[in-house]
């Protein structure tokens, strides 16, 4: 099995908690484009989508789903998305797509938050993969100072020789070289940095449920 079809057998898999009639949120990446793909082959048993990015919205759309403004929906009953890694207690690294700010404030007024990915984002201790961290532009250079000081190595992430512009108009630094041995607590620790939008780390709240894809198949954890 690839790692797109691992991906695309999660996809079908969270289809199960959808539930019928509601507004379902919608995450970013690779693995929620298959999720949406899916979606819109049931289009019409739901009501629609909250997105977590542009990209995901014109996605939704092109599928001919009805894409709702999240100041008009007082509370979501799944969200939906990929992770970067995520551990065997549902913590996550997200934001390899830029979404993260959209992606946490989503998910955060979702009831339960279901993590679609491949097998191989499974890790006992996150960090391997760079830490996304979103931050006012003005405030690149010291926000990335506190970072060093926490013991990462702060990257600004360049698209076509220049930073990279969120859907919020923010910058991207990834941090190299963390063991991240207390995921809720380097959260709070980031977020409380002055200048940061959000951190790519989603501990205080995790996945729910993870629908993982391997060889054998989907692999269902609770969490
Ligand atoms: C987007 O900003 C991310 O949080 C994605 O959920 C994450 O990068 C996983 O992406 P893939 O599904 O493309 O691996």
């Amino acid at each position: 099995m690839t790692q797109d079809e691992m991906k695309q057998a999660v996809a079908r898999a969270a289809i199960d908690y959808v539930v019928p009639g509601e507004i379902i949120g919608v995450g970013t990446g690779s693995t929620a484009n298959f999720f949406i793909d899916e979606l819109g082959k049931i289009k019409d048993s739901i009501k629609g989508a909250v997105a977590s990015s542009e990209a995901t919205a014109e996605r939704l759309r092109a599928h001919g789903i009805a894409v709702f403004d999240l100041n008009d929906i007082d509370a979501l009953s799944v969200y939906i998305d990929g992770a970067d890694e995520i551990t065997p207690q549902g913590a996550m690294i997200k934001g390899g797509g830029a979404a993260l700010t959209r992606e946490k404030i989503v998910a955060s007024v979702a009831r339960q938050f279901v993590c679609i990915a491949d097998g191989s984002k499974l890790v006992d201790l996150l960090g391997n993969f760079p830490l996304p961290v979103e931050v006012i532009p003005m405030a690149q250079a010291v926000v990335a100072r506190r970072l060093t000081a926490l013991g990462g190595q702060p990257r600004l992430r360049i698209r076509d020789g220049k930073p990279l512009v969120t859907d919020n108009g923010c910058y991207i630094i990834d941090v190299l070289g963390l063991k991240i041995q207390h995921p809720a607590e380097l959260e709070a620790q980031i977020n409380d940095i002055v200048g940061v939008v959000t951190v790519g780390l989603f501990a205080r709240r995790g996945a729910d449920i993870g629908l993982l894809g391997t060889a054998e198949g989907v692999r269902r954890l609770t969490f």
